[in-house]
């Protein structure tokens, strides 16, 4: 059977990298999946606290990932939606592929440890402040995935290298302690990579400064407007597509292409909006994007209000039951077969 698995950090509203690279993936998933189909999407906390996080808004931010879950159509019946640290399972399975993982392999884990290609060697690194949990990031995103052994993992292009990674922790054990685990697949979204509206050179994201660089998704129709208007562009006239050399507006294409519903190729957008000035285009755009997330702001809002809360508390509550569930039967089989326990 397809088990579907995928996670997000709690990093409060999400934008709308988030939302075109995995949320808008993940629904459309949930709507079309069999009904054999697992699907389970988790709020990763605990790996939120792998940098410094002030503890009430990290909650706060919990809270609202969860309700932006809900708002862009997640189904908490259909899809079991939960918070990673409800569900032991994950920190225990991590601490066993742990066991096994090689440092040399984390090295290579440039992601997370914001290396580039020519970063000095890790025993360099090693000599630094760089900490433990940072660095084994990727062994507790292998046990996401592994301890509700799932079979499909739906994430925008950053993810990939985790997942690779994730695959290996899965063939290490099974060769060592018999085939217990599946193969995850990565399905990656149509959109696997949306870039800043600022610095369009890098992709969209919640630790850039400005917060100019990304929409998200409970922004107003002004702030909408506001931003796609300050966004980065050039001076060349008219509007073509050429992600290379025009990539400030080839990602506002791109944004216009995922958000409209009537499949119109990046091309052919670019072909109706040719003889647009910047503005015109700008206006265009902001347009799209707003009408898009009109409803998801509503609901959004609907979802954050105080009356909710007791709803999105038991939301939660029966997502972690369900999940406890799910991963209690591969720990079963994990501690059978490393050996685990005095008694069977
Ligand atoms: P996170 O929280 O950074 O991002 C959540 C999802 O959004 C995608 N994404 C983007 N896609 C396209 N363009 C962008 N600019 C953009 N920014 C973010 C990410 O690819 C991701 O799919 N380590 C993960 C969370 C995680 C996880 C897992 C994912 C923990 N365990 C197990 C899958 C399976 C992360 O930090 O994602």
């Amino acid at each position: 059977p397809q088990v579907i698995f995928s996670g997000i950090q709690p990093t409060g509203v999400p934008h709308i990298g988030n939302y075109l690279g995995a949320l808008q993936q993940w629904a459309k998933l949930q709507n079309e999946a069999s009904p054999k189909t697992t699907l389970l999407f988790s709020i990763v906390d605990l790996h939120a606290i792998t940098v410094n996080q002030n503890p009430r808004q990290l909650r706060n931010a919990c809270h609202q990932m969860l309700a932006a879950l809900l708002a862009v159509g997640l189904d908490s019946k259909r899809s079991i939606i939960f918070f990673q640290s409800d569900v032991d399972a994950h920190e225990k399975l991590m601490w066993i592929l742990s066991c096994r993982a090689q440092m040399g392999n984390l090295s290579r884990m440039t992601h997370k440890l914001n290396l580039s290609d020519n970063a000095p060697p890790v025993e360099a690194l090693l000599n630094t402040e760089l900490e433990l949990g940072l660095y084994s990031y990727p062994v507790l995103q292998a046990a996401d995935v592994l301890v509700h052994r799932a079979t499909h993992v739906p994430v925008g292009h950053d993810q990939a290298q985790h997942l690779e990674f994730a695959r290996k922790c899965a063939r290490t054990f099974n060769h060592r302690y018999g085939t217990i685990f599946q193969l995850p697949e990565t399905i990656l979204s149509p959109a696997k990579r949306v870039m800043s509206l600022t610095q369009p050179h890098l992709k969209m994201s919640k630790s850039h400064q400005d917060p100019r660089s990304r929409i998200l998704i409970s922004d107003s129709t002004e702030e909408i407007a506001q931003k796609v208007k300050t966004a980065l562009t050039d001076s060349v006239s008219g509007v073509s597509y050429d992600p290379v050399k025009r990539p400030g507006v080839s990602n506002l294409i791109e944004i216009m292409h995922h958000f409209r519903a009537d499949g119109a190729s990046c091309k052919d957008i670019a072909r109706d909006c040719e003889n647009l000035t910047m503005r015109a285009f700008k206006e265009q755009v902001a347009k799209c994007i707003d009408e898009h997330l009109f409803e998801i702001r509503q609901r959004y809002e609907e979802l954050m209000g105080k009356e909710k809360e007791g709803y999105l508390r038991e939301v939660a509550e029966s997502g972690a039951v369900r999940a406890r569930e799910s991963a209690a039967e591969t720990m079963h089989l994990v501690r059978d077969a490393v050996g685990l326990g005095g008694f069977q």
